[in-house]
């Protein structure tokens, strides 16, 4: 038997250390200034359209209205998860006949958008609205934007829309790089403030972020997120190829969207639950859930709505973080947080990720250390740690000379919080 323990030495790979703070020109409608956070139907309810079966899971005012009630009673809401945005398949199959405009499925919305939005406004929500950039829409073919692009902004304007997820399905003949930032000027002209979340990069090869950051507030980089570990891990991966690119285009009002946290569904154990939601944080991502809110397990919902966690994806900065090193089969993810002390130093949050441990036992518990300065933590006053996922297991003062050890069940993350101490 073999005691082994991943020592992070500075020989093992080191991804890019972030920080790439130069000056990015970005969309500024005064909104997202941090990263928007809500709930979306669309991995838990999909299309379901057969409200005659399945009354409460299909996609209608009811399914909304039961979701507006509880973000507010079950506590989301007072926490920032505030934006309540329909999915695609809320529309009829074609435009209204004289006027063009888009007309909201009149079965399964009775009482319309507009009374939708009064009903979710009054209980201190904002209304989100999904549409496509092209011809039709993703999954239920409905009418999309393309030769439309006023009328519908004017539409979700008059309805009281507060965002837009606008995709990009079915727009082949569309040049991205002009349409998205037409649509974007569309809905500014309306006079309404609305949040422009963009599918743009997701439908190009060679996505140009700088254009894309100036237009939106955030967009999708990635697939689809599904209720598994393998998704997240995929859409890890696929930032952590890109961040060099990715991180310097976050900042207030501009997010990177890896798409919704799918905690409280089916697949996710309660470690990849955790892995999910800490990574999240990390990247600055929007933390749009999409589940059922009615049957989130008490300590998912407790990791949902852990105030810490939140607080890092909502820090002040704005400053996505990335992952820093891939020592064995660890990742150690990091972000520069506030405060940052009266030398200039920041504070971090540190996810370490234990990807499948090590070939002596990949699927047991691991333990990893470092020595702070390893990952430029330098602040000689030291960093007071504690464990974001347990408030009350505060660990002391760190120097950059000590060395931290943290053991990690596997396919799971340990998440940390290292504020940047001053003498007082
Ligand atoms: C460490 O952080 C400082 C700024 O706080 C930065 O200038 C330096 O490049 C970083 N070092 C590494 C190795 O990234
Ligand atoms: C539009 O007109 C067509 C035929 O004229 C009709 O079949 C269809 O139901 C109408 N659609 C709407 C949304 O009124
Ligand atoms: C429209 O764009 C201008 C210029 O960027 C901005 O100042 C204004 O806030 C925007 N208005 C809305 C409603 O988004
Ligand atoms: C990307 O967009 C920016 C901002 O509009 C522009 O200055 C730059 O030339 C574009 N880059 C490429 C490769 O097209």
């Amino acid at each position: 038997m073999t005691h082994s323990v991943v020592v992070y030495t500075l020989t093992l790979t080191f991804c890019v250390l972030l920080l790439g703070l130069e000056y990015v020109a970005a969309l500024e409608n005064g909104l997202a200034r941090t990263p928007p956070m809500g709930w979306m139907p669309f991995e838990r309810f999909r299309c379901l359209t057969d409200c005659a079966q399945f009354p409460r899971d299909c996609i209608s005012e009811r399914l909304f209205k039961r979701t507006a009630d509880l973000l507010v009673s079950e506590g989301y809401a007072a926490l920032g998860y505030k934006y309540l945005i329909i999915d695609d398949c809320w529309t009829e199959e074609r435009r209204d006949n004289q006027t063009g405009k888009l007309l909201a499925h009149r079965e399964r919305f009775p009482s319309g958008l507009h009374a939708l939005a009064s009903y979710i406004h009054a209980r201190g929500l904002k209304f989100g609205l999904y549409h496509d950039i092209g011809t039709e829409t993703c999954m239920f073919h409905g009418p999309g934007a393309q030769g439309h692009f006023q009328l519908d902004a004017d539409t979700f304007a008059d309805w009281q829309v507060d965002y837009v997820k606008l995709d990009g399905c079915y727009a082949d003949e569309l040049n991205l790089d002009k349409a998205y930032p037409y649509f974007g000027q569309a809905l500014n002209s309306t006079g309404r403030s609305m949040v422009y979340s963009c599918s743009w990069p997701f439908y190009q090869e060679k996505p140009n972020y700088s254009l894309i950051a100036k237009h939106c507030n955030l967009w999708r980089f990635s697939q689809d997120v599904r209720d598994s570990y393998h998704s997240i891990t995929y859409i890890m991966d696929h930032y952590r190829h890109r961040q060099h690119i990715l991180q310097k285009h976050a900042g207030p009002g501009h997010w990177n969207d890896p798409d919704m946290l799918v905690l409280g569904n089916f697949r996710l154990s309660y470690d990849a639950s955790r892995l999910q939601i800490a990574i999240w944080a990390v990247l600055a991502a929007p933390l749009i859930m999409t589940n059922d809110l009615e049957t989130v397990r008490p300590e998912i919902k407790a990791l949902l709505q852990n105030r810490d966690i939140i607080a890092v994806n909502q820090d002040e900065l704005g400053i996505a973080g990335g992952c820093v090193a891939t020592p064995e089969n660890m990742e150690v993810w990091l972000r520069p947080i506030a405060p940052i002390n009266n030398a200039g130093k920041h504070s971090y949050a540190i996810a370490i990720v234990n990807r499948g441990g090590l070939h002596e036992c990949p699927l047991c518990p691991q333990i990893f250390e470092f020595t702070l300065s390893q990952l430029n933590l330098s602040n000689t006053m030291g960093y007071s740690v504690t464990n974001l996922f347990n408030r009350n297991d505060d660990l002391g003062l760190f120097m950059p000379s000590d060395k931290f050890s943290t053991r990690i069940n596997p396919e799971g993350v340990t998440f940390y919080k290292f504020k940047s101490m001053d003498w007082y």
